[in-house]
């Protein structure tokens, strides 16, 4: 077994605040209205669950996958999208809700994507957004909860290595071990 050695760089508890204060700033944005929020899997699957029921707008459920690092730390350049959205989302307001932005392509991808389906409004929310300077496409990333100054490899709280640590409530960096 490869030993993998991670140390805690956003506590359960940072993370939980921050949820709550984006909650606070979605209510306020989409009182009165519908939302459609669409999580991309799997990565932001804990930080979705935790926002939505916070949310006490009306709120729809859907989910989308893209694919790009599959089983590595380096991945490609070119992302795929492997699940597509249920709901119809012409004339809605969509809340897009993602792990964490690195070069920015998985959203630049799915910001596209959606925005040719002709939503009434596009809202895009990023756990995490890593340094700008390593972004290499331009990305509108309107709401973010952490801007994380270095570029290291992240886990826990829906992150994954290889599948691994997804369920930790925390987030943590990967200092040594990584194939
Ligand atoms: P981007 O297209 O380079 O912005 O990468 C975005 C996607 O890659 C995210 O939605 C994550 O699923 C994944 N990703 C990027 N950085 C990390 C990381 O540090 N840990 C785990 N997954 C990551
Ligand atoms: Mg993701």
């Amino acid at each position: 077994m490869i030993d993998i050695k991670t140390s805690i760089l956003i506590t359960e508890e940072q993370i939980q605040k921050k949820v709550q204060e984006l909650a606070q700033i979605f209510n306020k944005k989409f009182e009165n209205k519908k939302l459609i929020a669409i999580g991309v899997l799997k990565g932001s699957f804990s930080f979705y669950s935790d926002l939505i029921r916070s949310l006490s707008c009306q709120v729809l459920c859907d989910f989308c996958a893209t694919s790009s690092y599959g089983q590595k730390v380096q991945p490609s350049k070119e992302v795929k999208l492997t699940m597509d959205t249920y709901l119809n989302i012409s004339g809605q307001h969509i809340l897009l809700v993602e792990d964490i932005v690195d070069r920015g392509l998985t959203l630049n991808f799915l910001q596209s994507h959606f925005k040719n389906r002709n939503p009434l409004s596009l809202t895009t929310v990023s756990l995490i957004a890593k340094p700008d300077s390593i972004r290499q496409k331009n990305c509108q990333i309107d709401y973010v909860g952490f801007e994380v100054k270095q570029s290291s490899f992240l886990v826990g709280y829906g992150l994954d290595y290889q599948e691994q640590f997804r369920h930790l409530p925390y987030i943590a960096e990967i200092n040594s071990g990584l194939n």
